[in-house]
Protein backbone atom coordinates (compact mmCIF):
# COMPACT_ATOMS: atom_id res chain seq x y z
CA UNK A 1 0.00 0.00 0.00
CA UNK A 2 2.97 2.72 0.91
CA UNK A 3 4.81 2.18 -2.20
CA UNK A 4 1.25 2.33 -4.45
CA UNK A 5 0.60 5.40 -2.79
CA UNK A 6 4.62 6.90 -3.30
CA UNK A 7 3.66 6.16 -7.43
CA UNK A 8 0.13 6.90 -7.56
CA UNK A 9 0.49 10.41 -5.54
CA UNK A 10 4.22 11.22 -6.23
CA UNK A 11 4.88 11.06 -2.40
CA UNK A 12 8.13 10.45 -0.25
CA UNK A 13 8.53 7.54 2.13
CA UNK A 14 7.55 9.57 4.76
CA UNK A 15 4.80 11.35 2.87
CA UNK A 16 3.10 7.79 2.28
CA UNK A 17 3.08 6.74 5.78
CA UNK A 18 1.49 10.01 6.62
CA UNK A 19 -1.13 9.54 4.07
CA UNK A 20 -1.65 5.58 5.85
CA UNK A 21 -1.84 7.41 8.92
CA UNK A 22 -4.09 10.23 8.12
CA UNK A 23 -6.43 7.24 6.57
CA UNK A 24 -6.59 5.60 9.78
CA UNK A 25 -7.26 8.52 11.24
CA UNK A 26 -10.54 9.60 8.92
CA UNK A 27 -11.88 6.48 9.56
CA UNK A 28 -11.31 7.03 12.91
CA UNK A 29 -12.93 9.97 12.95
CA UNK A 30 -16.47 8.75 10.84
CA UNK A 31 -16.81 5.66 13.27
CA UNK A 32 -16.66 7.57 16.10
CA UNK A 33 -19.25 10.00 14.57
CA UNK A 34 -21.23 7.51 13.27
CA UNK A 35 -20.94 6.25 17.15
CA UNK A 36 -23.44 9.03 18.36
CA UNK A 37 -26.40 8.25 15.89
CA UNK A 38 -26.04 4.64 17.96
CA UNK A 39 -26.41 5.78 21.16
CA UNK A 40 -29.65 8.22 19.77
CA UNK A 41 -31.26 4.42 18.52
CA UNK A 42 -30.12 3.18 22.00
CA UNK A 43 -31.95 5.80 23.79
CA UNK A 44 -34.82 5.54 21.56
CA UNK A 45 -35.13 1.89 21.86
CA UNK A 46 -35.12 2.12 25.60
CA UNK A 47 -37.76 4.77 25.75
CA UNK A 48 -40.17 2.55 23.26
CA UNK A 49 -39.12 -0.44 25.43
CA UNK A 50 -40.29 1.69 28.62
CA UNK A 51 -36.69 0.42 30.24
CA UNK A 52 -34.75 3.90 30.68
CA UNK A 53 -33.78 3.10 34.44
CA UNK A 54 -31.73 5.70 36.16
CA UNK A 55 -29.04 3.64 35.70
CA UNK A 56 -29.37 3.29 31.94
CA UNK A 57 -29.26 7.04 31.66
CA UNK A 58 -26.35 7.90 33.40
CA UNK A 59 -25.06 4.91 31.12
CA UNK A 60 -26.21 7.10 28.04
CA UNK A 61 -24.50 10.33 29.70
CA UNK A 62 -21.24 9.16 30.33
CA UNK A 63 -21.57 7.42 26.74
CA UNK A 64 -21.89 10.71 25.34
CA UNK A 65 -19.54 12.91 26.82
CA UNK A 66 -17.20 10.11 26.05
CA UNK A 67 -17.98 10.24 22.33
CA UNK A 68 -17.86 14.09 22.76
CA UNK A 69 -14.32 13.67 24.09
CA UNK A 70 -13.17 10.96 21.59
CA UNK A 71 -14.62 13.05 18.51
CA UNK A 72 -11.82 15.80 20.04
CA UNK A 73 -9.14 13.55 20.34
CA UNK A 74 -9.62 11.70 16.82
CA UNK A 75 -10.40 15.67 15.29
CA UNK A 76 -7.19 16.39 16.60
CA UNK A 77 -5.19 13.37 15.54
CA UNK A 78 -6.46 13.94 11.92
CA UNK A 79 -5.70 17.09 12.05
CA UNK A 80 -1.90 16.40 12.59
CA UNK A 81 -1.97 13.46 10.10
CA UNK A 82 -3.44 15.42 7.82
CA UNK A 83 -2.86 19.03 7.23
CA UNK A 84 0.71 19.57 9.02
CA UNK A 85 2.02 16.30 7.76
CA UNK A 86 0.96 17.12 3.84
CA UNK A 87 2.51 20.86 4.28
CA UNK A 88 5.72 18.80 5.65
CA UNK A 89 5.25 16.70 2.51
CA UNK A 90 4.74 19.71 0.20
CA UNK A 91 7.95 20.98 1.35
CA UNK A 92 10.04 18.12 0.97
CA UNK A 93 8.11 17.42 -2.77
CA UNK A 94 9.09 20.89 -3.98
CA UNK A 95 13.03 20.10 -2.18
CA UNK A 96 13.30 16.88 -3.68
CA UNK A 97 12.04 18.56 -7.29
CA UNK A 98 14.80 20.87 -7.07
CA UNK A 99 17.37 18.38 -5.49
CA UNK A 100 16.57 16.09 -8.94
CA UNK A 101 16.13 18.70 -11.72
CA UNK A 102 20.02 19.96 -10.12
CA UNK A 103 21.15 16.49 -11.27
CA UNK A 104 19.22 15.77 -14.51
CA UNK A 105 20.78 15.52 -17.26
CA UNK A 106 20.86 18.90 -19.99
CA UNK A 107 19.14 16.52 -22.42
CA UNK A 108 15.85 16.58 -20.36
CA UNK A 109 15.43 20.32 -20.49
CA UNK A 110 15.57 19.96 -24.00
CA UNK A 111 12.18 18.45 -23.87
CA UNK A 112 10.85 20.29 -21.53
CA UNK A 113 10.20 23.59 -21.57
CA UNK A 114 10.55 26.63 -18.63
CA UNK A 115 6.91 27.06 -18.43
CA UNK A 116 6.18 23.64 -18.07
CA UNK A 117 8.77 23.07 -15.60
CA UNK A 118 7.70 26.04 -13.64
CA UNK A 119 4.23 24.51 -13.80
CA UNK A 120 5.08 21.46 -11.95
CA UNK A 121 6.65 22.61 -9.50
CA UNK A 122 4.21 25.45 -8.33
CA UNK A 123 0.49 24.19 -9.92
CA UNK A 124 0.93 20.48 -10.05
CA UNK A 125 2.57 20.54 -6.53
CA UNK A 126 -0.03 22.87 -4.97
CA UNK A 127 -2.92 20.61 -6.72
CA UNK A 128 -1.53 16.97 -4.75
CA UNK A 129 -1.27 19.40 -1.67
CA UNK A 130 -5.00 19.63 -1.81
CA UNK A 131 -5.38 16.19 -2.61
CA UNK A 132 -3.64 15.07 0.27
CA UNK A 133 -4.76 17.07 2.88
CA UNK A 134 -8.00 16.74 1.42
CA UNK A 135 -9.24 14.76 -1.06
CA UNK A 136 -7.48 11.18 -0.59
CA UNK A 137 -7.53 10.51 3.27
CA UNK A 138 -10.83 11.59 3.48
CA UNK A 139 -11.94 9.48 0.40
CA UNK A 140 -10.14 6.70 2.13
CA UNK A 141 -11.63 6.76 5.12
CA UNK A 142 -15.42 7.59 3.80
CA UNK A 143 -14.94 4.11 2.50
CA UNK A 144 -13.69 2.10 4.96
CA UNK A 145 -16.26 3.72 7.34
CA UNK A 146 -19.21 3.27 5.36
CA UNK A 147 -18.07 -0.31 4.48
CA UNK A 148 -17.72 -0.95 8.03
CA UNK A 149 -21.29 0.06 8.99
CA UNK A 150 -22.52 -1.79 6.30
CA UNK A 151 -21.35 -4.60 6.78
CA UNK A 152 -22.17 -4.33 10.93
CA UNK A 153 -25.69 -3.19 9.90
CA UNK A 154 -26.15 -6.13 7.55
CA UNK A 155 -25.18 -8.75 10.28
CA UNK A 156 -27.06 -7.30 13.20
CA UNK A 157 -30.02 -5.63 11.33
CA UNK A 158 -31.91 -6.32 8.51
CA UNK A 159 -29.82 -7.49 5.05
CA UNK A 160 -32.61 -6.21 3.30
CA UNK A 161 -32.56 -2.99 4.15
CA UNK A 162 -28.86 -2.70 4.19
CA UNK A 163 -29.27 -3.85 0.59
CA UNK A 164 -31.93 -1.04 -0.12
CA UNK A 165 -30.12 2.05 1.45
CA UNK A 166 -26.09 0.88 0.61
CA UNK A 167 -26.63 0.11 -3.47
CA UNK A 168 -26.38 2.85 -4.54
CA UNK A 169 -23.04 4.03 -2.92
CA UNK A 170 -20.56 1.34 -5.69
CA UNK A 171 -23.45 2.19 -8.03
CA UNK A 172 -22.44 5.78 -7.62
CA UNK A 173 -18.74 5.04 -7.92
CA UNK A 174 -18.95 2.59 -10.80
CA UNK A 175 -20.15 5.88 -12.83
CA UNK A 176 -17.13 7.76 -11.79
CA UNK A 177 -14.66 5.12 -12.60
CA UNK A 178 -16.34 4.63 -15.94
CA UNK A 179 -16.27 8.04 -17.04
CA UNK A 180 -12.75 8.47 -15.88
CA UNK A 181 -10.90 7.90 -19.00
CA UNK A 182 -12.69 10.17 -20.75
CA UNK A 183 -11.97 12.63 -17.66
CA UNK A 184 -8.41 12.40 -17.68
CA UNK A 185 -8.36 12.97 -21.51
CA UNK A 186 -10.22 16.25 -20.76
CA UNK A 187 -8.07 17.03 -18.25
CA UNK A 188 -4.69 15.88 -20.24
CA UNK A 189 -5.84 18.10 -23.40
CA UNK A 190 -6.75 21.03 -20.77
CA UNK A 191 -3.93 21.16 -19.20
CA UNK A 192 -2.09 20.92 -22.61
CA UNK A 193 -3.90 24.02 -24.13
CA UNK A 194 -2.80 25.91 -20.82
CA UNK A 195 0.40 25.40 -20.74
CA UNK A 196 0.53 26.20 -24.57
CA UNK A 197 -0.78 30.06 -23.43
CA UNK A 198 1.25 29.64 -20.68
CA UNK A 199 4.22 29.16 -22.98
CA UNK A 200 2.87 31.78 -25.36
CA UNK A 201 2.75 34.27 -23.31
CA UNK A 202 6.54 34.03 -21.53
CA UNK A 203 7.30 33.79 -25.27
CA UNK A 204 5.72 37.19 -25.87
CA UNK A 205 7.09 38.75 -22.73
CA UNK A 206 10.84 37.61 -23.75
CA UNK A 207 10.88 38.27 -26.71
CA UNK A 208 8.86 41.54 -27.21
CA UNK A 209 12.01 43.62 -28.58
CA UNK A 210 12.16 40.93 -31.81
CA UNK A 211 8.78 41.29 -31.74
CA UNK A 212 8.94 45.16 -32.17
CA UNK A 213 11.76 45.26 -34.26
CA UNK A 214 10.06 42.87 -36.89
CA UNK A 215 6.71 44.70 -36.48
CA UNK A 216 5.15 41.71 -35.48
CA UNK A 217 3.53 42.58 -32.46
CA UNK A 218 0.41 42.65 -34.15
CA UNK A 219 0.51 38.71 -35.77
CA UNK A 220 1.59 37.21 -32.35
CA UNK A 221 -0.92 39.29 -30.33
CA UNK A 222 -3.24 37.44 -32.69
CA UNK A 223 -1.95 34.36 -32.21
CA UNK A 224 -1.46 34.56 -28.22
CA UNK A 225 -5.15 35.78 -27.97
CA UNK A 226 -6.46 32.71 -30.21
CA UNK A 227 -5.10 29.93 -27.51
CA UNK A 228 -6.60 32.09 -24.66
CA UNK A 229 -9.56 31.48 -26.22
CA UNK A 230 -9.00 27.94 -26.96
CA UNK A 231 -8.68 27.66 -23.08
CA UNK A 232 -10.86 29.39 -22.65
CA UNK A 233 -13.74 27.09 -24.75
CA UNK A 234 -12.05 24.14 -23.47
CA UNK A 235 -12.20 24.75 -19.62
CA UNK A 236 -15.84 25.54 -20.25
CA UNK A 237 -16.16 22.41 -21.96
CA UNK A 238 -13.96 20.45 -19.11
CA UNK A 239 -16.62 22.07 -16.07
CA UNK A 240 -19.28 20.71 -18.05
CA UNK A 241 -18.24 16.83 -18.57
CA UNK A 242 -17.11 16.63 -14.69
CA UNK A 243 -20.70 18.18 -14.04
CA UNK A 244 -22.21 15.78 -15.79
CA UNK A 245 -20.09 12.88 -14.05
CA UNK A 246 -20.46 13.88 -10.73
CA UNK A 247 -24.35 14.70 -11.26
CA UNK A 248 -25.22 11.58 -12.33
CA UNK A 249 -23.34 10.21 -9.69
CA UNK A 250 -25.38 11.69 -7.33
CA UNK A 251 -28.72 12.05 -8.98
CA UNK A 252 -28.23 7.75 -8.14
CA UNK A 253 -27.55 8.00 -4.07
CA UNK A 254 -30.71 10.62 -3.88
CA UNK A 255 -32.57 7.01 -5.66
CA UNK A 256 -31.09 5.49 -2.80
CA UNK A 257 -33.86 7.71 0.04
CA UNK A 258 -36.51 6.32 -2.31
CA UNK A 259 -35.51 2.41 -2.38
CA UNK A 260 -35.27 2.77 1.41
CA UNK A 261 -38.54 4.15 2.02
CA UNK A 262 -40.05 1.74 -0.07
CA UNK A 263 -38.35 -1.10 0.63
CA UNK A 264 -38.35 0.05 4.66
CA UNK A 265 -42.50 0.75 4.34
CA UNK A 266 -42.79 -2.74 2.90
CA UNK A 267 -40.67 -4.64 5.55
CA UNK A 268 -42.63 -2.73 8.10
CA UNK A 269 -46.03 -3.23 6.22
CA UNK A 270 -45.62 -7.22 6.72
CA UNK A 271 -44.05 -6.66 10.33
CA UNK A 272 -40.67 -8.02 9.25
CA UNK A 273 -38.66 -4.85 11.14
CA UNK A 274 -40.11 -2.82 13.73
CA UNK A 275 -40.60 1.31 13.33
CA UNK A 276 -37.62 1.80 15.09
CA UNK A 277 -35.24 0.20 12.58
CA UNK A 278 -37.01 1.57 10.05
CA UNK A 279 -36.61 5.14 11.45
CA UNK A 280 -32.93 4.43 11.74
CA UNK A 281 -32.32 3.72 8.53
CA UNK A 282 -34.08 6.78 7.10
CA UNK A 283 -32.19 8.51 9.59
CA UNK A 284 -28.75 6.55 8.54
CA UNK A 285 -29.58 7.75 4.25
CA UNK A 286 -30.39 11.39 5.50
CA UNK A 287 -26.84 11.45 7.43
CA UNK A 288 -24.61 9.42 4.84
CA UNK A 289 -25.71 10.15 1.50
CA UNK A 290 -24.54 13.93 1.49
CA UNK A 291 -20.80 13.81 2.81
CA UNK A 292 -20.80 10.26 0.11
CA UNK A 293 -21.70 13.58 -2.79
CA UNK A 294 -18.81 15.48 -1.33
CA UNK A 295 -16.82 12.27 -1.58
CA UNK A 296 -17.82 11.48 -4.97
CA UNK A 297 -17.11 14.76 -6.12
CA UNK A 298 -13.30 14.34 -4.48
CA UNK A 299 -13.19 11.02 -6.05
CA UNK A 300 -13.42 12.97 -9.67
CA UNK A 301 -11.30 15.54 -8.30
CA UNK A 302 -8.36 12.77 -7.25
CA UNK A 303 -8.99 11.13 -10.69
CA UNK A 304 -7.80 14.35 -12.41
CA UNK A 305 -4.97 15.10 -9.83
CA UNK A 306 -3.80 11.64 -11.48
CA UNK A 307 -2.24 13.91 -14.08
CA UNK A 308 -0.40 16.42 -12.09
CA UNK A 309 0.98 12.96 -10.39
CA UNK A 310 2.08 11.39 -13.80
CA UNK A 311 4.04 14.62 -14.72
CA UNK A 312 5.43 14.85 -11.26
CA UNK A 313 6.14 11.25 -11.16
CA UNK A 314 7.78 11.96 -14.68
CA UNK A 315 10.38 13.92 -13.47
CA UNK A 316 11.08 12.43 -10.02
CA UNK A 317 11.75 9.19 -11.77
CA UNK A 318 14.07 10.18 -14.52
CA UNK A 319 17.64 9.16 -14.29
CA UNK A 320 19.65 11.45 -12.77
CA UNK A 321 23.95 12.49 -13.90
CA UNK A 322 25.38 10.24 -11.13
CA UNK A 323 29.29 9.34 -10.73
CA UNK A 324 32.09 8.83 -8.38
CA UNK A 325 32.97 12.40 -6.04
CA UNK A 326 36.70 11.63 -5.96
CA UNK A 327 38.64 12.39 -9.12
CA UNK A 328 41.30 9.71 -10.10
CA UNK A 329 42.76 11.94 -12.97
CA UNK A 330 46.18 12.36 -13.71
CA UNK A 331 46.15 15.43 -15.36
CA UNK A 332 43.84 17.24 -17.31
CA UNK A 333 44.23 15.94 -21.04
CA UNK A 334 40.65 15.94 -22.68
CA UNK A 335 40.49 12.93 -24.93
CA UNK A 336 37.37 12.40 -27.24
CA UNK A 337 37.47 8.62 -28.45
CA UNK A 338 34.84 8.18 -31.28
CA UNK A 339 32.82 10.13 -29.73
CA UNK A 340 28.69 10.25 -31.40
CA UNK A 341 26.21 12.16 -30.13
CA UNK A 342 22.85 13.17 -30.88
CA UNK A 343 20.24 16.03 -29.41
CA UNK A 344 17.34 13.93 -30.11
CA UNK A 345 16.55 10.12 -31.31
CA UNK A 346 16.87 11.18 -35.44
CA UNK A 347 19.97 13.71 -36.11
CA UNK A 348 23.59 12.38 -35.21
CA UNK A 349 25.47 15.81 -34.22
CA UNK A 350 28.76 14.25 -34.03
CA UNK A 351 30.37 11.17 -35.94
CA UNK A 352 33.03 9.18 -34.94
CA UNK A 353 35.08 12.24 -33.67
CA UNK A 354 38.60 11.78 -32.03
CA UNK A 355 41.13 14.13 -30.76
CA UNK A 356 42.86 14.98 -27.49
CA UNK A 357 43.03 18.59 -26.28
CA UNK A 358 46.34 18.64 -23.98
CA UNK A 359 47.39 19.85 -20.94
CA UNK A 360 49.71 23.20 -21.55
CA UNK A 361 48.17 23.66 -24.54
CA UNK A 362 45.65 25.64 -26.69
CA UNK A 363 43.05 23.81 -28.60
CA UNK A 364 41.10 25.39 -30.88
CA UNK A 365 37.62 24.11 -32.24
CA UNK A 366 37.12 25.86 -35.96
CA UNK A 367 34.65 25.06 -38.74
CA UNK A 368 31.24 26.21 -40.06
CA UNK A 369 28.30 27.06 -38.12
CA UNK A 370 26.42 24.40 -37.11
CA UNK A 371 29.67 22.02 -37.16
CA UNK A 372 29.52 20.56 -33.47
CA UNK A 373 31.44 22.74 -31.40
CA UNK A 374 30.01 23.93 -29.13
CA UNK A 375 28.19 20.71 -28.76
CA UNK A 376 32.04 19.11 -28.39
CA UNK A 377 32.63 21.75 -25.73
CA UNK A 378 29.03 20.65 -23.69
CA UNK A 379 30.12 17.16 -23.72
CA UNK A 380 33.26 17.65 -22.77
CA UNK A 381 31.82 19.31 -19.71
CA UNK A 382 29.51 16.39 -19.19
CA UNK A 383 26.31 19.10 -19.50
CA UNK A 384 24.98 16.13 -22.16
CA UNK A 385 26.67 12.00 -21.77
CA UNK A 386 27.53 10.70 -25.59
CA UNK A 387 25.79 8.43 -27.25
CA UNK A 388 29.29 6.45 -28.42
CA UNK A 389 32.71 6.73 -27.55
CA UNK A 390 34.25 7.99 -24.61
CA UNK A 391 35.21 11.54 -23.08
CA UNK A 392 38.40 11.32 -20.64
CA UNK A 393 39.54 13.91 -18.17
CA UNK A 394 43.25 12.73 -17.29
CA UNK A 395 42.02 9.34 -18.46
CA UNK A 396 38.86 8.61 -16.48
CA UNK A 397 36.12 8.76 -17.99
CA UNK A 398 34.10 11.89 -17.83
CA UNK A 399 30.54 9.99 -17.34
CA UNK A 400 31.47 7.96 -14.07
CA UNK A 401 32.62 11.73 -12.72
CA UNK A 402 29.60 13.24 -10.35
CA UNK A 403 28.92 16.32 -12.45
CA UNK A 404 29.28 19.09 -9.86
CA UNK A 405 32.77 17.42 -8.90
CA UNK A 406 33.82 17.35 -12.56
CA UNK A 407 32.44 21.23 -12.75
CA UNK A 408 34.74 22.09 -10.26
CA UNK A 409 37.87 21.58 -12.46
CA UNK A 410 36.07 23.88 -15.77
CA UNK A 411 36.30 27.43 -16.06
CA UNK A 412 33.52 28.08 -19.18
CA UNK A 413 32.61 31.23 -21.24
CA UNK A 414 29.47 30.39 -23.17
CA UNK A 415 28.63 31.63 -26.44
CA UNK A 416 25.51 32.74 -25.01
CA UNK A 417 25.91 34.44 -21.69
CA UNK A 418 23.76 34.32 -19.25
CA UNK A 419 23.74 36.96 -16.11
CA UNK A 420 21.34 37.32 -13.20
CA UNK A 421 19.49 40.14 -11.76
CA UNK A 422 21.77 41.17 -9.29
CA UNK A 423 24.79 43.30 -8.84
CA UNK A 424 28.12 43.08 -10.84
CA UNK A 425 29.91 42.43 -7.69
CA UNK A 426 27.92 39.22 -7.35
CA UNK A 427 27.89 38.25 -10.83
CA UNK A 428 30.83 37.90 -10.79
CA UNK A 429 31.27 35.90 -7.60
CA UNK A 430 29.09 33.55 -8.91
CA UNK A 431 32.74 32.18 -10.65
CA UNK A 432 34.01 31.38 -7.03
CA UNK A 433 32.05 30.54 -3.64
CA UNK A 434 32.96 32.95 -0.90
CA UNK A 435 35.30 34.97 -2.94
CA UNK A 436 36.44 38.47 -1.41
CA UNK A 437 35.53 41.70 -2.96
CA UNK A 438 39.19 42.19 -3.55
CA UNK A 439 39.22 39.19 -5.37
CA UNK A 440 36.10 39.67 -7.74
CA UNK A 441 37.64 43.12 -8.31
CA UNK A 442 41.31 41.71 -9.54
CA UNK A 443 38.94 39.28 -12.29
CA UNK A 444 37.57 41.79 -12.79
CA UNK A 445 40.46 44.22 -13.84
CA UNK A 446 41.53 41.27 -16.11
CA UNK A 447 38.56 40.86 -17.81
CA UNK A 448 38.88 44.95 -18.79
CA UNK A 449 35.42 44.85 -16.75
CA UNK A 450 36.77 47.89 -15.08
CA UNK A 451 36.98 50.78 -17.49
CA UNK A 452 33.44 49.89 -17.84
CA UNK A 453 32.13 49.21 -14.11
CA UNK A 454 33.57 52.48 -12.67
CA UNK A 455 31.06 54.35 -15.14
CA UNK A 456 28.06 52.68 -13.25
CA UNK A 457 26.34 54.95 -10.64
CA UNK A 458 26.76 52.56 -7.90
CA UNK A 459 30.24 50.91 -9.51
CA UNK A 460 30.27 47.14 -8.75
CA UNK A 461 27.36 47.30 -6.80
CA UNK A 462 25.01 48.81 -9.17
CA UNK A 463 21.78 46.03 -10.63
CA UNK A 464 22.37 45.21 -13.77
CA UNK A 465 18.94 43.58 -14.83
CA UNK A 466 17.50 40.97 -15.90
CA UNK A 467 19.79 38.48 -17.29
CA UNK A 468 22.10 41.61 -17.61
CA UNK A 469 19.65 44.11 -19.70
CA UNK A 470 21.31 47.13 -18.82
CA UNK A 471 24.74 46.14 -20.20
CA UNK A 472 25.85 45.97 -23.95
CA UNK A 473 26.75 42.52 -25.78
CA UNK A 474 30.45 43.33 -24.70
CA UNK A 475 29.87 44.06 -21.71
CA UNK A 476 28.26 41.10 -20.91
CA UNK A 477 30.74 38.67 -22.33
CA UNK A 478 33.49 40.46 -20.05
CA UNK A 479 31.73 39.71 -16.77
CA UNK A 480 31.24 36.15 -17.90
CA UNK A 481 35.15 36.10 -18.69
CA UNK A 482 35.98 37.86 -15.50
CA UNK A 483 33.85 34.59 -13.63
CA UNK A 484 36.53 32.64 -15.49
CA UNK A 485 39.56 34.09 -14.20
CA UNK A 486 38.32 34.33 -10.71
CA UNK A 487 37.40 30.82 -10.61
CA UNK A 488 41.34 30.15 -12.10
CA UNK A 489 40.29 26.15 -12.49
CA UNK A 490 42.64 23.54 -14.98
CA UNK A 491 40.32 23.29 -17.63
CA UNK A 492 39.30 26.19 -19.87
CA UNK A 493 35.84 26.45 -21.97
CA UNK A 494 36.18 29.20 -24.16
CA UNK A 495 33.28 29.81 -26.85
CA UNK A 496 33.28 32.40 -28.67
CA UNK A 497 34.75 34.22 -25.44
CA UNK A 498 35.41 37.22 -27.59
CA UNK A 499 33.70 37.56 -30.37
CA UNK A 500 31.77 40.59 -29.34
CA UNK A 501 34.50 42.77 -28.12
CA UNK A 502 36.16 45.17 -30.02
CA UNK A 503 39.89 44.79 -31.47
CA UNK A 504 40.64 46.80 -28.52
CA UNK A 505 39.23 44.65 -26.04
CA UNK A 506 39.63 41.48 -27.60
CA UNK A 507 43.89 42.21 -27.42
CA UNK A 508 43.85 42.94 -23.94
CA UNK A 509 41.47 39.92 -22.67
CA UNK A 510 43.62 37.74 -25.18
CA UNK A 511 47.04 39.44 -22.96
CA UNK A 512 45.08 38.34 -19.93
CA UNK A 513 44.07 35.23 -21.21
CA UNK A 514 47.07 34.10 -22.05
CA UNK A 515 48.43 34.42 -18.40
CA UNK A 516 45.38 32.61 -17.51
CA UNK A 517 46.06 29.42 -19.53
CA UNK A 518 49.63 28.59 -18.53
CA UNK A 519 49.64 24.90 -17.90
CA UNK A 520 45.87 24.29 -18.53
CA UNK A 521 43.86 22.64 -20.75
CA UNK A 522 42.19 25.21 -22.86
CA UNK A 523 39.53 24.57 -25.68
CA UNK A 524 38.87 27.59 -27.33
CA UNK A 525 36.00 28.01 -30.07
CA UNK A 526 36.56 30.91 -31.95
CA UNK A 527 35.11 32.06 -35.70
CA UNK A 528 38.06 34.46 -35.70
CA UNK A 529 40.97 33.24 -36.88
CA UNK A 530 42.81 36.10 -35.67
CA UNK A 531 41.05 34.63 -32.26
CA UNK A 532 43.10 31.62 -32.31
CA UNK A 533 46.50 32.60 -34.18
CA UNK A 534 48.45 31.65 -31.28
CA UNK A 535 46.80 27.59 -30.70
CA UNK A 536 48.95 24.69 -30.32
CA UNK A 537 46.74 22.39 -31.95
CA UNK A 538 43.51 22.98 -34.51
CA UNK A 539 40.58 20.71 -34.89
CA UNK A 540 38.78 21.50 -37.51
CA UNK A 541 34.48 19.98 -37.09
CA UNK A 542 32.62 20.01 -40.37
CA UNK A 543 29.32 18.50 -40.15
CA UNK A 544 29.79 16.95 -37.42
CA UNK A 545 33.05 15.16 -37.93
CA UNK A 546 36.98 16.16 -37.71
CA UNK A 547 37.88 17.42 -41.69
CA UNK A 548 41.43 18.57 -40.17
CA UNK A 549 43.54 18.50 -37.44
CA UNK A 550 47.30 19.69 -36.58
CA UNK A 551 49.44 22.75 -36.14
CA UNK A 552 48.25 25.85 -37.05
CA UNK A 553 51.66 25.81 -39.17
CA UNK A 554 51.43 22.45 -40.63
CA UNK A 555 48.07 23.38 -41.87
CA UNK A 556 48.08 26.75 -43.60
CA UNK A 557 50.83 25.03 -45.85
CA UNK A 558 48.31 22.67 -47.45
CA UNK A 559 44.99 23.39 -49.29
CA UNK A 560 43.20 23.28 -45.86
CA UNK A 561 39.64 24.62 -44.85
CA UNK A 562 41.80 26.33 -42.16
CA UNK A 563 43.98 28.20 -44.88
CA UNK A 564 40.77 28.63 -46.91
CA UNK A 565 38.91 30.60 -43.71
CA UNK A 566 41.95 32.55 -43.03
CA UNK A 567 42.47 33.44 -46.38
CA UNK A 568 38.67 34.63 -46.61
CA UNK A 569 38.77 36.35 -43.22
CA UNK A 570 42.21 38.51 -44.65
CA UNK A 571 40.17 39.33 -47.55
CA UNK A 572 37.35 40.85 -45.64
CA UNK A 573 38.92 42.60 -43.11
CA UNK A 574 40.79 44.09 -46.58
CA UNK A 575 37.69 44.85 -47.35
CA UNK A 576 36.25 46.48 -43.97
CA UNK A 577 39.31 48.99 -43.90
N1 LIG B 1 19.95 21.79 -27.57
C1 LIG B 1 19.93 21.32 -28.80
N2 LIG B 1 18.97 20.44 -29.17
C2 LIG B 1 18.93 19.94 -30.41
N3 LIG B 1 19.81 20.22 -31.38
C3 LIG B 1 20.79 21.09 -31.09
C4 LIG B 1 20.91 21.68 -29.78
N4 LIG B 1 21.98 22.50 -29.78
C5 LIG B 1 22.53 22.42 -31.03
N5 LIG B 1 21.82 21.57 -31.81
C6 LIG B 1 22.13 21.20 -33.20
O1 LIG B 1 23.40 20.57 -33.21
C7 LIG B 1 24.18 20.99 -34.31
C8 LIG B 1 25.53 21.51 -33.83
O2 LIG B 1 25.29 22.67 -33.05
P1 LIG B 1 26.46 23.46 -32.33
O3 LIG B 1 25.83 24.52 -31.51
O4 LIG B 1 27.35 22.50 -31.65
O5 LIG B 1 27.22 24.09 -33.57
P2 LIG B 1 28.41 25.12 -33.58
O6 LIG B 1 29.47 24.50 -34.40
O7 LIG B 1 28.76 25.54 -32.22
O8 LIG B 1 27.77 26.34 -34.39
P3 LIG B 1 28.07 27.91 -34.24
O9 LIG B 1 29.38 28.14 -34.89
O10 LIG B 1 26.98 28.55 -35.04
O11 LIG B 1 28.04 28.26 -32.82
C9 LIG B 1 23.35 22.02 -35.06
O12 LIG B 1 22.76 21.36 -36.16
C10 LIG B 1 22.28 22.42 -34.07
O13 LIG B 1 21.09 22.70 -34.74
MG1 LIG C 1 28.55 27.34 -31.20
Amino acid sequence: MKNWLKHKYALSEEGAKDMIKACISVTCTNIVLMMSSGILYMLIKDLLDRNLTSDRIWIYAVASVGVILLIAVTNFIQYNATFLSTYRESGRRRTTLAETLRKLPLSFFGKKNLTDLTTNIMGDCAQIETASSHWIPELIGAVISTSLVGISLFFFFDWRMVLASFWVIPVAFIIIITCSGAEKRAVRKNSAIKLDMADGIQECLESIRDLRANSAEGRYMDKLEGKIRTVEKEALYTELKMAVYVNSAAIILKIGIGTTALVGGALFASGSIDILTFFMFLMLVARLYDPMQITLQNFAAIIACGIQCERLDEVLSHDVQTGSTNMANKGYDIEFDHVGFKYSDDTDVLKDVSFTAKQGEVTALIGPSGGGKTTISRLAARFWDVTEGKIRLGGVDVSSIDPETLLMNYSIVFQDVTLFNNTVMENIRIGKKGATDEEVMAAARMANCDEFVNLLPDKYNTPIGENGSELSGGERQRISIARAFLKDAPIILLDEATASLDAENETAIQEALSKLIKNKTVLIIAHRMRTIANADHIVVLKDGVVAEEGRPSELSQTDSIYSRMTKQQMISQNWAM
